[in-house]
């Protein structure tokens, strides 16, 4: 049986005033997502909170859920409060020397270009490999790993243009010379399918708030096993001893740091985020992720015919890895980011990026939120 798109539509009260085409920005939270978190309150007080360590075993059926979202085990995964941090985990515990070069895309999102240009102050070099009028090349990015690349730094989908790189050939290759491979998820887990392995990614790090759905400050990392032998924890804490879970005797003396991700953690983590993850993830393995995916994708391919009869320029239609839920137009001699203001004043809600109109829809959209869009684009 096919989701019911419609019943879906009930968890997410936004729609009720908006046409939200803005998950890209932020996720709507469902309304499963804030009672999960509004129940693990009440439990709180319920219990005085003597049952906190069960939280952690209830954390940790969420990131069972959460591997299952990449085809990767519970013990691979941490949880984050944004992506910044797992990215800081990985660039600050490898171990530097003067020369190693660290490759991004050109116009990438500003955290993995800030890395690289930190990692460059202290020595490193730092190459961003262009794309020139938006066209990304394999073998334009292939040739800039050369025996010194130790690291690369890729969005699953570029949160300005919607490029959506090939990982599986990237992540071949680059496992092939022994270059780190961090991949930021922030812009498609939840809508695209991603599978940890398939694309040979050391470290996958995605943020929940946007198209996980989820309240912002809570967000997942997967650390591949075999990264965890030699990357350090940033921080330690209370449970970097294995044993953490008898808080009534505590090791004192060197931690016996537990071997899963989790050992990455630090100390308490952010519960209510973690119990509306949980919720988020049992809806969207409810409703299938790869239904989840040709909804979105069906959404898309809307949004740009509408964008594209609106008179705006679409790189999908010249060029291949444009197949994203971030549909970005550029209208020439127009202003996108008036235009979002006056789709906003009717109520419809996009963004604007780096001059081009960004639409987002996300699987709880349907095609008459992108009737209304083209209304309103036809009436500015
Ligand atoms: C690709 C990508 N990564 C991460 C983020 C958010 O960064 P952080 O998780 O550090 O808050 C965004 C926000 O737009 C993004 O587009």
């Amino acid at each position: 049986m096919p989701p019911n798109w419609d019943a879906v539509r009930c968890q997410f009260p936004v729609l009720q005033d908006w046409i939200y085409l803005n998950t890209a920005t932020f996720g709507p939270v469902p309304r499963c997502a804030w009672e999960a978190a509004e129940r693990h309150a009440r439990r709180r007080d319920g219990q005085a909170c003597l049952d906190f360590i069960d939280w952690f075993d209830d954390a940790d059926r969420v990131r069972a859920q959460a591997a299952n979202l990449i085809a990767a085990s519970a013990s691979d995964i941490a949880f984050v409060p944004n992506t910044a941090t797992a990215l800081g985990w990985l660039v600050q515990g490898m171990d530097w020397k003067p020369g190693d070069r660290v490759v991004a895309l050109e116009e990438e999102f500003p955290n993995l270009t800030y890395s690289g240009h930190v990692l460059a102050r202290r020595g490193a070099e730092f190459v961003e490999v262009p794309a020139p009028g938006g066209e990304f090349s394999l073998d334009r990015f292939c040739s800039a790993i050369n025996r010194r690349t130790r690291l690369v730094l890729m969005s699953t989908v570029n949160y300005s243009s919607g490029l959506r790189p090939p990982l599986a050939e990237i992540g071949a290759f680059l496992g092939e010379r022994g270059v780190r491979f961090y991949v930021d998820a922030t812009q498609s887990l939840g809508a695209l399918r991603l599978d940890a392995a398939a694309i040979h990614a050391d470290m996958i790090a995605a943020h929940g708030y946007k198209w996980l759905l989820c309240p912002s400050g809570i967000g997942l990392a997967y650390i591949r096993p075999e990264v965890r032998e030699w990357l350090p924890p940033a921080l330690y804490s209370w449970r970097s001893h294995k044993d953490w879970r008898r808080v009534d005797s505590l090791h004192h003396g060197p931690p016996d740091l537990p071997t899963d991700a989790q050992k990455y953690e630090g100390g308490i983590q952010n519960f209510p985020g973690i119990y509306a993850l949980g919720a988020v993830l049992e809806l969207m393995l409810g409703l299938g992720l790869e239904q989840i995916e040709q909804r979105v994708q069906h959404l898309a391919a809307l949004a740009r015919r509408i964008l594209r009869e609106a008179g705006a320029e679409l790189l999908s239609d010249r060029l291949s890895h444009y197949d994203a839920p971030i549909v970005a137009g550029r209208f020439a001699g127009a202003d996108v980011s008036r235009l979002a203001a006056r789709l906003r004043e009717q109520r419809v809600v996009v963004s604007a990026r780096h001059g081009y109109l960004r639409v987002s829809p996300h699987f709880f959209n349907n095609e008459g939120d992108l009737e209304r869009l083209r209304e309103a684009l036809t009436a500015i």
